[in-house]
């Protein structure tokens, strides 16, 4: 017998974590609790819950975490410009961690001894729910049942029709997370690099050709380094972010097509849309330009990147994600003014911004007579800066 007597599980209501609760159950005698989060997924959670109970879940919890996810997930990741490897914004990476954190509290809440979860052994999703959930409670036993049945696919059929487990019709050809901050695409056709995406994959965003042609102008407003405001009008985060993702998606804006590199050393062709991730981003990060001046660029770069690795790699809960966000919390303490976007058939580009924190001085940068900029300085400026180069060269060309 086991010590484990109830166990905590992340259920999404697909294949893999309805035949976990039979095979968790079975192997160690133990309770079942499933917990499903809400982080905008948009699925039928009520489905989902009674398909749970139905397969043996002695318990379901529907969790809906938009409003923190959103403010305390995807916001610090705007602050921090959160593009891994420069281009893919963490959406499934950001909404781990918070999936962690909801399965500790119920594990508590129903006193579980151990938390388990439905990822598989090759890809980050294991780093991310594991040492969440690790760091807030290591007391509690960690199970990845997925990683270690051994049953392949169709064993997995077999076994869930043996038990009376829903299996869906229709092959799935795409693996799909999607939540608030992005659509993930991956497998199938997509693993060879080659083959471009097909459109069945796409759902959030038309494609380039089918968009309008005509352009759409949107004003971000942002205020302490988060968006608050589109076209003048005030908004809470979630809508403001569902408002971003359907009206840069219909401008066929925001679809990513990525060679990455996973934690486990894995070299993988990943697809993503994220219209609002993509659009808000980019705008942040104009705006940043705007008003900080090159030293804090050049440092804060290093420190974005630094917390987008943190993040993607599963490291959510370790201390140095909070440092980084102390700075960058610091900086983003000016972060307020807006920007304009122009969203065309697939295009997206800041067209102006404004703020007034503004380090932009139209007299020192003007050509016109209105300058004050003093061109003289540069006859001393010039040479000075120019000298360790120049001393170099003088040297190198001596050496034949
Ligand atoms: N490669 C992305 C990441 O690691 C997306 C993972 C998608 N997960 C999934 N279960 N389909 O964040």
């Amino acid at each position: 017998m086991s010590d484990i007597k109830k166990i905590a599980l992340a259920y999404s209501g697909g294949l893999d974590t309805s035949v976990a609760i039979k095979w968790l159950g079975d192997k160690y005698h133990a309770k079942i609790v499933t917990v499903t989060v809400n982080l905008g997924q948009g699925e039928d959670f009520k489905k989902i819950g009674d398909k749970a109970l139905m397969v043996g879940a002695e318990n379901h919890y529907t969790i809906d975490c938009r409003e923190e996810f959103a403010k305390s997930y995807i916001f610090p990741s705007i602050r921090a410009n959160g593009l891994y490897e420069g281009k893919y914004p963490i959406s499934t990476s950001l909404g781990r961690p918070l999936i962690a954190r909801k399965l500790v509290e119920v594990a508590h809440k129903e006193g579980c001894d151990a938390v388990a979860h439905g990822c598989t052994g090759k890809g980050n999703d294991q780093l991310r729910i594991e040492i969440s959930a690790k760091a807030l409670d290591p007391d509690l036993k960690m199970l990845a049942p997925t990683r270690n049945w051994g049953m392949s696919r169709d064993q997995e059929v077999e076994y869930a029709k043996k038990y009376n487990i829903p299996v869906s019709k229709a092959a799935k050809k795409y693996s799909i997370d999607q939540n608030l901050w992005g659509r993930s695409i991956e497998s199938g056709p997509l693993e060879n690099p080659w083959n471009s995406p097909e459109d069945d994959g796409w759902e959030w965003t038309k494609s380039p050709e089918a968009a309008p042609d005509k352009p759409t102008v949107l004003e971000i407003a942002f205020k302490d380094g988060v968006p608050v405001a589109l076209d003048g009008k005030k908004m809470p985060p979630i809508e403001l972010i569902n408002m971003v993702n359907k009206v840069a998606g219909e401008n066929g804006v925001g679809r990513i097509d990525h060679m990455e590199d996973r934690i486990v050393g894995i070299k993988s062709r990943e697809t993503y849309e994220c219209p609002a991730a993509v659009t808000i981003i980019e705008a942040h990060r104009d705006l940043e330009k705007l008003i900080l001046n090159r030293h804090e660029l050049t440092f804060k770069k290093l420190v974005d990147d630094q917390w987008t690795f943190m993040v993607y790699a599963g490291l959510w809960e370790d201390p140095l994600r909070e440092d980084l966000d102390a700075f960058i919390n610091k900086t983003s303490g000016r972060i307020e003014g807006r920007v304009k976007v122009k969203l065309y058939k697939g295009s997206m580009m800041v067209v102006g911004r404004e703020s007034p924190y503004s380090v932009y001085d139209f007299k020192t940068a003007t050509y016109d007579s209105s300058s004050t900029f003093d061109q003289t300085l540069s006859n001393g400026f010039v040479p000075l800066w120019g000298l360790p180069t120049v001393v170099s060269r003088k040297v190198m060309s001596k050496k034949q």
